[in-house]
C-alpha cells in the first residue's frame, strides 16, 4: 500500500463515527481526507452526494495511487462514487483541464446533487470555477444559522453559491437576502434555491460589497481622489437580524480591498452597522495565519470603536471530517450577540 493510501485507511477509521451521524442528519457532503492534517499535504478528498472530488495542490496524484483510493473509498462507503480528479497543483491553484492523469467519466461531470442538514445543493466536478460549489468546512456554521433564523431578516454577505442563505431559508427566516459581485456564482445560488422548493424564496443583489455594506450600514461611499467609481447598485439604508460575513483572503475590485491579514475593519464595521440592535453578526476568516485569540480581540475591538459593542461571543469550529493536530483550524467563525 502507498503512503497516501495508508494515510487514507488511517482517515477513515477516524472518521467511523462520524460519518453514520453525518448521514443521519441527511448529509452526504463531507471531508474524507484532509491532507495537510492526515499525512499527505495537499491532498483533498470530498464526497459530494454521488461524487468523490479528488483535489492536489501541491503536485499531482500518482494514477495508480488515485485508483486505489477511489476503490478504497468506495468499499468503505458501500457506494459507487463518480470520480473527479482536479489537479490544481499548477499556477494560482488552477485546475489542469487537460486532465493529464486521469479523466472523469462524462456521467461524474453531468449536474448532480449533494444534501446537506437535509437540504439540497448544486454538485458540479467542472465548473468556470476553481473551488467546488459548496465549502464543506463551513457546514457547522451553515448549521448554527438553520437553528437559529426563525422569523429572522437574514443578510448573507459573500453569499457565493448561497449556502448560508438557504440555511436561514430552511431555519424559518421571514427574509434572506444574498449579495456578491460575481453573477455566476449567484446562478447557482438561485439553481439552489430551485432544488429545494418547498423553500420560500430568497433574495439576491448583485454587487460589489463595499458600495452595498456602506449604503445599508448608512455610511458614505468614499472616491478615491480623481478617480470616477463604476456604477453601483443603490440600496436603503437598513438593519438585518442575522448578519453573515464571510469574505474571500484578498480581493480587489475598484471600490477596495479586502485583506483578512491587513484590515478586517474596513469589512467588519459596516457589518455591524447592518446588524440590528439584538441581532446577531456572525463573521470568518479562513486565513490560516490569523490566530483566532488575536483576530477575536480585533474583532471585538472594532465592535466597541463602531459603538455596537458585544455582548456575547461564541466560536463555531468546522466539524471532525477537518482535524486540526494544533487546535487551530484556518476557517475560524465567530458568533456576535449585539
Ligand atoms: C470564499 S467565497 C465566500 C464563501 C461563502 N461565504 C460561502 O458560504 O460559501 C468568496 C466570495 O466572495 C465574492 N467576492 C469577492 N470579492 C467581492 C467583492 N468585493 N464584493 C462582492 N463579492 C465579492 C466572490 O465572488 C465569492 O463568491
Amino acid at each position: 500500500m502507498s503512503t497516501v493510501n495508508k494515510a487514507l485507511r488511517a482517515a477513515l477509521d477516524s472518521r467511523k463515527d462520524l460519518l453514520p451521524q453525518l448521514h443521519a442528519e441527511a448529509t452526504d457532503c463531507y471531508r474524507l481526507f484532509h491532507g495537510s492534517q492526515e499525512g499527505a499535504g495537499g491532498l483533498t478528498v470530498d464526497r459530494y452526494g454521488p461524487q468523490l472530488m479528488v483535489q492536489s495542490f501541491h503536485q499531482p496524484l500518482e494514477r495508480d495511487d488515485l485508483l486505489a483510493l477511489h476503490e478504497a473509498i468506495n468499499r468503505e462507503l458501500g457506494q459507487d462514487l463518480l470520480l473527479v480528479y482536479n489537479d490544481r497543483s499548477r499556477g494560482n491553484s488552477r485546475i489542469d483541464r487537460q486532465d493529464t492523469v486521469y479523466q472523469a467519466d462524462e456521467a461524474a461531470l453531468v449536474d448532480l446533487v449533494g444534501h446537506e442538514w437535509g437540504l439540497n445543493y448544486r454538485v458540479r466536478g467542472r465548473h468556470a470555477g476553481q473551488d467546488p460549489l459548496l465549502f464543506l468546512d463551513l457546514r457547522n456554521a451553515r448549521g448554527w444559522v438553520k437553528a437559529n433564523s426563525q422569523g429572522k431578516s437574514v443578510l448573507n454577505l459573500f453569499a457565493y453559491t448561497c449556502g448560508v442563505g438557504l440555511s436561514a431559508a430552511a431555519g424559518g427566516a421571514r427574509e434572506v437576502v444574498n449579495l456578491d459581485f460575481a453573477e455566476g456564482n449567484l446562478a447557482v445560488g438561485k439553481e439552489n434555491g430551485a432544488l429545494n422548493p418547498h423553500l420560500p424564496a430568497m433574495g439576491f443583489v448583485q454587487s460589489d460589497y463595499f458600495p452595498a455594506i456602506r449604503q445599508l450600514a448608512g455610511l458614505p461611499i468614499s472616491q478615491r481622489r480623481g478617480q470616477k467609481l463604476p456604477s453601483y447598485a443603490r440600496l436603503e439604508q437598513r438593519q438585518f437580524d442575522l448578519v453573515f460575513l464571510d469574505p474571500p483572503a484578498w480581493a480587489k475590485s475598484a471600490f477596495g480591498t479586502v485583506d483578512l491579514l491587513r484590515d478586517y475593519q474596513s469589512l467588519l464595521k459596516p457589518a455591524l452597522l447592518a446588524t440590528a440592535d439584538d441581532g446577531v453578526l456572525i463573521c470568518c476568516n479562513n486565513l490560516a495565519k490569523v490566530a483566532l485569540d488575536d483576530w477575536r480581540e480585533q474583532v471585538l475591538r472594532c465592535a466597541e470603536k463602531a459603538g455596537r459593542p458585544v455582548r456575547d461571543w461564541q466560536v463555531i469550529t468546522p466539524a471532525a471530517d477537518f482535524p486540526s493536530q494544533d487546535g487551530q483550524p484556518p476557517l475560524k467563525t465567530l458568533v456576535l450577540q449585539l
